[in-house]
């Protein structure tokens, strides 16, 4: 850098007395440079959909009347209610007066925020119900207007609130898919899931251009952050073009405001927003978004609640991973937050307290693969080991020297060099430690050698491909009922300094029959298919010997992978040297 602006200074100086205009050189590209470092926002999903939580009465377009004695509930994310029971327009609309805001302080979101050691605030100005969380001029009679909140202009409240708290802050906007406007690109359920024809799309393209207009009148001057969605449903250059001029060239648009890449098919942003998966070697800035309970809006009886470790490892993972972890609270109709949200949210504030450092302004750990005890971040050379599962924190794939290793607060940890790693002694779990190398020379793999009769590899440390949850985290087991990509793989980096055959034995449990397959990457020889039997239930794991194979020497990645059946629960595979 120094040595450009240097080289700058002499081109300026050549030029004095020139005839033609001074160089333009653009600035380096900064707008990032907050996002980058926040690590960790909040995402709030609130709407007229959160005054129903997740249960409706009354008549289905597709047919069934719902009655108290039997109502629908939502199966998935709530805030498609309005899709997933099927209600008519109408009926949907009374359902208004149920969104009260009467318990929300935008104040009291902001600073809950803030305690949670949250950077940034993204909220619903508007999600696919098509309602608009302020006293809109354009839609006034989808708006807080004729709502229980009477008018109230939320959005302003929560950004003002969060902006006096040192806070950015961002507008999620559904602009392709509205169900309760005519036109809306998507499937619509007044239409009993069909689409529009193009024409009416048009209208409602340029009718969102107006709403957007209206969001930058009231906020553009304050916001941050442009949070489109569902972007597959336009695959229009012309439409695309519409809504992004509709955002930048309103006059209060500032070059600050990061875009998301949902705009449409055809747009990058600036950021990715990989959904449940995380990326596991970005090649640009993203954000993972994720519930607390399996929905984005409210409902009485989630029952996909995460704990703490759950929560602790998805954002440390992400973060390991630089990325930045966009964490959702679902507030009720009356603003307020269900009292396990709160609790959680007060867990991870108080290890963000404490460990913050090894959180905010990190990069990349370098690490693809995980580590038994937990996650890994860096900053600069120093590494930071977050520990919160298993009994023994073991780093492998660094053997640099240590120039320092202690607890954040600043207790002294006790180390000792093994095979391609170290062993830290005294760390207790729920504490990081902050260990300073002398460089930071990444070359993963556990290290196989004839000195070991087997070797344990636990869902922790794998390379999680594809969308699966990791939860009984006191075990380690990962969750593989994923509902975006069925056939996840496993992977563990070996580093075999002496060839040898291994029989390979796995734990699971399953909900019934199903195949797995394990073998080593770019070796056809190592290969194992297995149907593995019914266990009595997800709870129930059992060790199960899958098969044999030879494992070569020199680095090798093994992998582990359902082909069929039924879901199953992966806790461990051991493999288990055959001395021949
Ligand atoms: C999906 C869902 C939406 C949710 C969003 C969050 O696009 O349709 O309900 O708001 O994901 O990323």
């Amino acid at each position: 850098m120094k040595k450009i602006i240097i080289a700058l200074l002499f081109l300026q100086l050549f030029c004095i007395g020139c005839t033609h205009d001074p160089i333009e050189v653009s600035p380096p590209d900064t707008r990032l440079n907050w996002f980058n470092d926040a690590k960790f926002g909040m995402f709030i999903h609130w709407g007229v959909y959160s005054g129903m939580a997740g249960k409706y009465v009354g008549p289905s377009l597709y047919g069934t009347e719902y009655t108290e004695a039997s109502p629908f509930l939502c199966n998935w994310s709530a805030e498609w209610i309005l899709s997933q029971a099927g209600i008519p327009r109408e009926r949907y609309k009374k359902q208004a007066k149920n969104f009260t805001a009467t318990q929300f302080d935008g104040n009291e979101i902001a600073s809950l925020a803030k305690e949670t050691g949250m950077k940034y605030i993204i909220i619903t100005v508007k999600h696919h119900e098509g309602f608009l969380l302020y006293p809109s001029i354009i839609q006034p009679d989808w708006c807080t207007s004729i709502s229980g909140a009477n008018g109230r202009d939320l959005i302003m409240e929560l950004l003002t609130a969060a902006k006096s708290k040192g806070l950015k802050v961002g507008l999620y906007f559904s602009q392709n898919l509205d169900w309760m406007v005519e036109g809306s690109l998507g499937e619509i359920p007044q239409l009993y899931g069909r689409k529009y024809d193009i024409e009416k799309n048009r209208t409602y393209i340029n009718y969102t251009c107006k709403v957007i207009s209206e969001i930058m009148d009231r906020y553009g001057e304050i916001l941050d952050v442009f949070w489109w969605d569902i972007p597959q449903i336009n695959t229009s250059q012309e439409f695309t073009n519409q809504l992004q001029n509709a955002l930048i060239k309103h006059k209060n648009y500032n070059k600050r405001i990061l875009q998301n890449d949902r705009l449409s098919t055809l747009a990058n942003g600036d950021f990715a927003t990989p959904e449940g998966v995380i990326i596991q070697k970005p090649e640009r800035p993203y954000e993972l978004c994720i519930t607390m309970d399996g929905s984005w809006g409210y409902t009485d009886y989630a029952n996909n609640k995460k704990t703490k470790l759950e929560l602790l490892y998805e954002i440390t993972n992400t973060v390991s991973k630089g990325g930045n972890l966009l964490l959702n609270i679902s507030p009720k109709g009356d603003g307020s937050l269900h009292p396990d949200a709160l609790k959680l949210l007060k867990e991870i504030g108080d290890y963000m307290q404490i460990n913050g450092e090894s959180i905010y302004g990190t990069e990349h750990s370098g690490f693809i693969h995980g580590q038994d005890f937990g996650r890994v971040t860096r900053k600069g050379n120093s590494l930071y080991l977050h520990y919160y599962v298993g009994d023994k924190v073991e780093l492998y794939g660094i053997n640099s020297p240590i120039l320092s290793a202690k607890t954040i607060s600043g207790r002294n940890i006790e180390y000792k060099k093994i095979p391609n790693g170290y062993k830290f002694i005294g760390l207790k779990k729920g504490e990081v430690a902050k260990v300073i190398f002398s460089s930071i020379i990444i070359d993963e793999g556990f290290p196989i050698s004839n000195k070991m009769k087997e070797t344990n590899l636990y869902a922790m440390s794998a390379l999680a491909e594809g969308g699966l949850s990791i939860n009984g985290f006191e075990s380690g087991f990962v969750n593989y009922n994923s509902w975006i990509n069925l056939w996840p793989d496993l992977g563990w980096l070996l580093k075999v300094e002496d060839p040898a055959k291994y029989d390979i034995y796995t734990t699971i449990s399953n909900g019934g029959p199903g195949e797995l397959e394990i073998k080593i990457e770019g070796d056809n020889n190592a290969y194992i298919y297995y149907q593995y039997p019914t266990t009595k239930g997800y709870d129930d794991y059992q060790e199960m010997k899958v098969g044999s194979m030879y494992i070569k020497l020199g680095k090798q990645e093994i992998i582990f992978k359902r082909v069929g059946g039924s879901p199953l629960n992966f806790a461990s595979m051991r493999l288990v040297r055959v001395d021949n």
